[in-house]
């Protein structure tokens, strides 16, 4: 059924809004606020329903006509490069003061604006693609899903990511190509690079139980020749996964040249960057996050950097905040390793970083304040009831739903948002990171 409708808000996730009397909230793909429009509805559910735009009658005055993606409107990756930068920031602000509205936090200041990337392309410093061998050709096809569906496009270029990665996959692609390999053999291509694209490693993710010693010889056989082209390419490796679940990376990674990490200069730090280190996605603007941090701690502060992952907060705070104490739990060991060895890289001694989940972790030293920055998922309620006694709360936070859930959950314990910073790390997709400090 097509109807005609005036979308009036950005959803916090892909949608634009329109309300009708009859449907409910109307959930419309690729649209903008101030659009009006006719659009179909392909799911009707209980009070909203979704639809797909088939006239766009009057187009908003906050749409961009000039984005760079041509397929923007169908890739699974960004859902508002079809909104201007600046309007996607004013966008996003509304969905967290909705959020704040729903769950009951008030505060005594007003939520500033997003901080914003000044040139908000080019940011992302790791991709991965999954793969396919197109059966008629043999040609390989690596790039995102189209949006809603497990059709892969072969993406050629991508004006989020490193411009590098567009050429290097490229080549890598030609490479690949001719040498017969059979389909689920390459699960995934993962690149990542430091932030002036000196080092760029690669990692092939393959299934173990498809790999024979031919198709190994080929695999390591590109790779060799790829990093004779790119002379940027300092390890590759390759990553075994069997499993048939969407984790993306296995347990066992082998390297096959070089170190198997490369090195990134953060601020004041260097870190040791393996392909299956967590790193946050946007250098740039973490760098402001941790900026941001670094205002709400005092010299000679106790802190717990829980969530560490390879230790990048710890040690840009123990890098230019005196006398402090850190401890940081994480639960991935590899993280722990690499946190403890980046400690060492940067000459920093007063960071200890312990292997545990965070719920079951109960040697808890005294502390000034709790830095938490979980998956998307946020905290679980038994994490959320250890920080009942604690001074401070310092919450970084790439999910603006589970972090209002959880201040909300906070304010039990006689806690209240004394500070909410939200950051642009996602151009162009919905996404965004946050900064919350708790104080009683
Ligand atoms: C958003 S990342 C933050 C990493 C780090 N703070 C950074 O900025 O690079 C979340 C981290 O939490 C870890 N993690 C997830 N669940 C956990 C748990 N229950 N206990 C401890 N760590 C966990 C993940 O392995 C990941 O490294």
């Amino acid at each position: 059924m097509k109807s005609k409708y005036k979308v009036v808000a950005m959803a916090n996730g892909a949608h634009g809004i329109a309300k009708d009397p009859e449907q409910g909230t109307v959930f419309i793909e690729n649209a903008c606020p101030g659009d009006e429009l006719e659009a179909e509805i392909y799911d009707q559910r209980k009070g909203f329903a979704f639809a797909s735009i088939t006239d766009l009658t009057q187009a908003s005055d906050l749409r961009e006509t000039d984005a760079p993606c041509k397929i923007h409107k169908i890739c699974g990756s960004c859902q508002w490069q079809h909104i201007k930068y600046d309007e996607q920031l004013n966008f996003k602000k509304q969905n967290l003061l909705d959020l704040m509205q729903q769950n009951n936090i008030e505060t005594s200041f007003e939520i500033p604006n997003l901080i914003g990337m000044s040139k908000p392309w080019n940011y992302r410093n790791k991709v991965i693609y999954p793969v396919e061998i197109v059966q008629e050709t043999g040609r390989v096809k690596a790039g995102y899903f189209r949006r809603n569906s497990n059709e892969l496009i072969n993406i050629k270029y991508c004006p989020i990511q490193y411009t590098l990665f567009d050429e290097v996959m490229m080549g890598l692609k030609e490479l690949m190509d001719t040498r017969g390999y059979p389909n689920k053999l390459i699960r995934h291509i993962m690149l990542r690079s430091n932030s002036d694209n000196t080092e760029l490693l690669i990692s092939m993710i393959v299934r173990k139980e498809k790999l024979n010693k031919e198709f190994k010889n080929k695999i390591k056989s590109d790779l060799r020749k790829i990093q004779e082209e790119y002379k940027q390419i300092k390890t590759t490796s390759i990553n075994y996964n069997d499993l048939s679940t969407n984790v993306i990376l296995g347990d066992e990674t082998e390297i096959i040249s070089g170190e198997g990490f490369i090195t990134e200069s953060l601020g004041d730090i260097k870190l040791e960057l393996s392909s299956t280190s967590f790193f946050q996605v946007n250098t740039e603007q973490f760098l402001k996050v941790i900026d941001l941090i670094k205002k709400h701690i005092k010299p000679g502060d106790r802190i717990l950097d829980l969530y560490c992952g390879i230790g990048t907060i710890s040690l840009s705070l123990a890098k230019s905040i005196t006398d402090l104490k850190l401890h940081g739990v994480e639960v991935v060991a590899a993280a722990i390793v690499n946190a403890k060895r980046n400690a060492e890289l940067n000459g920093i001694a007063n960071t200890e970083f312990i292997e545990a989940k965070v719920e079951d972790w109960d040697e808890i030293p005294e502390h000034d304040a709790v830095i938490v920055n979980p998956p998307r998922k946020g905290c679980t309620n038994k994490v959320l009831d250890k920080l009942a006694e604690t001074p401070k709360v310092i919450y970084v936070s790439c999910n603006p739903a589970t972090l209002t859930r959880d201040i909300k959950y906070l304010e039990q314990f006689g806690f209240k948002l004394s500070y909410l910073q939200p950051v642009d790390m996602f151009p162009h997709s919905f996404h965004f990171e946050n900064l919350a400090v708790l104080e009683r």
